[in-house]
């Protein structure tokens, strides 16, 4: 049988695919969550390992065949170990959302509490949000940040935990720009005798390479996706010590998922193997320089940032004081060839359709090979459309400036 490409059988896939490149080429893609996966990447993800079916784990298989499945996941798991210093890695949940919930149908029954960052001021959907799973099935506690600063008020971390005793505290978040103190999320769920799940999908890249404290010496369990700053296929991982590790593969499969995604765990194979070099954790240094550069650089322009800054990847601006709405701005970034999301402000009071910021990531930049120089450039374009947002002509001549920043900097 002669197989025929993609472009003989599909051609209006195809055609998508070709301008789906193009957009990731000739705009600034500036989402926090994502990031450019490499060439070796997608060529894992592209393998034949899409056709391979292995339920089970490495030499308990339910499946024939399965002898380079098993080396495949072998080698995704001692990566990962040595990679964020575990005892323990299941590297089959197929996104974020799966690892969480894998964790908390290992250790958790329906009625159960849990406490986790409120997602309006940085959390994530699967930490307990009315509208996901997690919020029709366990009884759900948010702490969030101080209104002065923009930090995680610890306080009153200490002071829920006391009153409500959550079965599970979860820490990590969404968009949140400042360190997260690990240990002393630890502290408080030993003082209330609650496990601690450290879900560091946003900055797995950074806690890989040092440059965010690791969770792994104060948490029970690690949650992470993949594809973030870790640069890797879309999917999760979770990460335990080896007394929880039954719990966490039987949750795995088959509690929650069938099949492994053979193809997605050799392409993540491939991306710790690309995490733990060199070259990854100059890259992880620059993606913290460049967000720096381009916080001061908006701040120097009149732009509010929630807690004044980063100290990671993301930063969050509060449009409050320019009038405008993270609807608007996203719009209007978008005619000129930037791509953020709009995003919710601690204490909002706009809608999540609507908000009143934006989240700017410089992970995807940063893989292009931008610098600082062009984080000032960038700020300068982002303040020109801000000031503009209803006069096309500027926007127009800004989406000049984007496309010739983006020539200079080709990607794939
Ligand atoms: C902190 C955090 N956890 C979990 C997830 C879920 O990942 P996925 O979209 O792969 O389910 C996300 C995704 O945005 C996230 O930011």
């Amino acid at each position: 049988m002669k197989m025929k490409s993609l472009r003989e059988v599909d051609a209006e896939i195809y055609s998508l695919i070709q301008k789906e490149k193009k957009r990731e080429n000739d705009k600034i893609l500036m989402i926090a969550s994502e990031n450019y996966a490499s060439r070796a990447v997608m060529e894992a993800q592209g393998s034949v390992f899409t056709n391979k079916y292995a339920e089970g784990y490495p030499g308990r298989r339910y499946y024939g065949g399965c002898q380079y499945a098993d080396e495949v996941e072998r080698l995704a798991q001692e990566r990962a170990k040595e990679l964020f210093k575990v005892e323990h890695v299941n590297v089959q949940p197929h996104s974020g959302s799966q690892a969480n919930m894998a964790v908390y149908f290992a250790f958790l029954q329906p009625g159960d509490t849990i406490m986790g960052m409120s997602l309006t001021h940085g959390g994530h959907l699967s930490h307990g949000s009315p509208v996901n799973f997690t919020g029709k099935l366990y009884k759900t506690v948010f702490y969030g940040v101080d209104k002065d600063t923009g930090y995680i008020n610890m306080d009153e971390v200490r002071k829920l935990a006391h009153e409500h005793r959550p079965k599970i505290i979860i820490t990590g978040a969404s968009a949140y720009p400042r360190i997260i103190d690990f240990k002393a999320f630890s502290e408080i769920a030993k003082e209330v005798g609650a496990y601690l799940m450290a879900d560091i999908a946003h900055i797995a890249g950074l806690v890989a390479t040092g440059i965010h404290p690791s969770p792994s010496e104060h948490s029970d369990f690690i949650t992470t996706t993949t594809h973030k700053t870790l640069r890797g296929p879309r999917g999760g991982v979770v990460m335990c010590r080896a007394d929880h590790a039954k719990a966490i593969d039987k949750a795995v499969f088959p509690g929650i998922q069938g099949g492994p995604l053979v193809h997605v765990i050799a392409a993540k194979a491939v991306a710790f193997k690309e995490a733990l070099s060199e070259d990854f954790k100059e890259y992880q240094k620059r993606v913290v320089k460049n967000a720096k550069a381009l916080a001061d650089a908006l701040k120097k322009r009149g732009f509010k940032l929630v807690s004044g800054g980063t100290d990671n990847h993301l930063m969050l601006v509060d449009l409050t004081n320019m009038n405008l709405t993270g609807k608007e701005v996203e719009e209007a970034l978008d005619k000129a060839g930037i791509t953020v999301n709009k995003n919710t402000i601690p204490f909002d009071t706009k809608p999540p359709t609507v908000t009143s910021g934006i989240r700017i990531g410089t992970p995807c930049v940063t893989t292009r090979g931008m610098g600082e120089e062009e984080m000032e450039e960038i700020a300068e374009i982002i303040y020109m459309v801000v000031k503009n947002i209803s006069n096309n002509s500027v926007l127009m001549d800004m989406k000049k400036k984007v496309q010739t920043l983006c020539k200079r900097f080709p990607v794939y």
